[in-house]
């Protein structure tokens, strides 16, 4: 019954092109908890306006996400997929979860402090309470669980924090979420600099691989990637770059760090590289035709941007009137 299932939330943001962090950290597991979970899988919109965006753009990424998310083999019908903008409960949710979350809390992620030195001209109110929105997207849908990366985990913890906070004034409301990070590829790091993690805003594109690179691209970036100066396939914090290359290679084929490393034994770089270029290819290959095909087809996809709006809508409604009745605000009359 899907009722008794429990519930799965999770979002990725619609600015930028995804990189193999995204697919590797989120996307992948979202597919194989999909089954077990009620899920509800967000295109959070209504957060990538905290960095100015091209409406016209925004827009056209924010359904190629959607698209995405049904390639990479999520089945809308079982699971929610939908915007963010067009439930409003969220944008409700995260004022009243505002009034409930400190300054002093929000001043120390980390997020803020890196995107507001890299938008120093644009440092809005919105970049500064988007953990507020991220922790209403969540505890809207009472999720028992979140797939995320490494990186959003300190939103997760003010998640439950603020949620925690609330329920000790007002009883049960919230349910408390858990992070859930997949074994291998919670944290995908640059192919350029392996001390810093994969992104979607790096200007090197060598740095990453997007879901939409062509074979040839992906190839020639993963030789191109930096490694160190021996020539030892070998898992370890002196090998950063290497050891990053074995977990991409470990999330595209499910190998274990042994059996790569045995595999690799007495080849060089050269050999690796092109073998982990060539898994992540096989990987992406049919994500890629699956999104082209599914792209074309315009009104099975405006169909289920429709069904799932209302789904979410239902869902979410029923906690925003439970807040709302908790806070004090008067009730409606019908
Ligand atoms: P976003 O859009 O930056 O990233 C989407 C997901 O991809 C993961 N990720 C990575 N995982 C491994 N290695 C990497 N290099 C890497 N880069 C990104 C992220 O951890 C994330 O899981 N604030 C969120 C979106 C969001 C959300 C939510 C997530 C809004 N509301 C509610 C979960 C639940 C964000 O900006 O993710």
């Amino acid at each position: 019954m899907e009722d008794e299932k429990k519930t799965l939330f999770s979002g990725m943001q619609a600015t930028g092109n995804l990189t193999l962090g995204n697919y590797f950290g989120a996307l992948k597991n979202w597919v194989t908890l999909s089954d077990e979970y009620n899920c509800f899988y967000c295109v959070v919109d209504e957060h990538s306006i905290t960095v100015r965006q091209d409406p016209a753009e925004l827009r056209r990424r924010a359904r190629a996400l959607l698209t995405l998310y049904i390639a990479a083999g999520l089945d809308p019908e079982k699971n929610c997929i939908y915007y963010q903008s067009h439930v409003s409960a969220h944008a409700e949710l995260a004022w009243i979860l505002n009034c409930y979350t400190y300054m002093g809390e929000l001043q120390r992620m980390t997020q803020f402090k890196d995107k507001s030195s890299k938008h120093a001209d644009n440092i809005n109110a919105g970049l500064f309470t988007y953990p507020v929105l991220m922790a209403a997207d969540i505890l809207l849908f009472q999720a028992d669980v979140v797939p995320v990366g490494i990186d959003q985990m300190q939103h997760l913890e003010l998640t439950r924090d603020v949620a925690q906070r609330f329920n000790g004034i007002y009883g049960d409301v919230f349910t408390i979420p858990e992070a859930y990070l997949g074994k291998v590829g919670a944290k995908i790091m640059s192919l350029q600099d392996p001390a810093k993690k994969m992104s979607k805003s790096d200007e090197n594109p060598n740095a990453s691989i997007y879901l939409m690179d062509d074979p040839d691209t992906i190839i020639r970036k993963f030789k191109r990637a930096v490694t160190d100066s021996d020539s030892e396939v070998r898992y370890a914090p002196e090998k950063p770059g290497v050891s990053n290359l074995i977990d991409i290679y470990r999330a595209a084929t499910g190998k274990s760090i042994e059996e790569v490393e045995r595999e690799f034994d007495g080849k060089g770089y050269g050999d690796f590289k092109l073998a982990v270029g060539e898994s992540v290819v096989s990987v992406l290959k049919p994500l890629q035709d699956r999104f082209a095909e599914l792209s074309k087809d315009k009104t099975y996809i405006d169909n289920i941007i429709k069904i799932n709006a209302e789904r979410a809508n239902y869902v979410a409604t029923k906690t925003l009137r439970k807040v709302q009745k908790k806070v004090g605000f008067p009730e409606r009359i019908r």
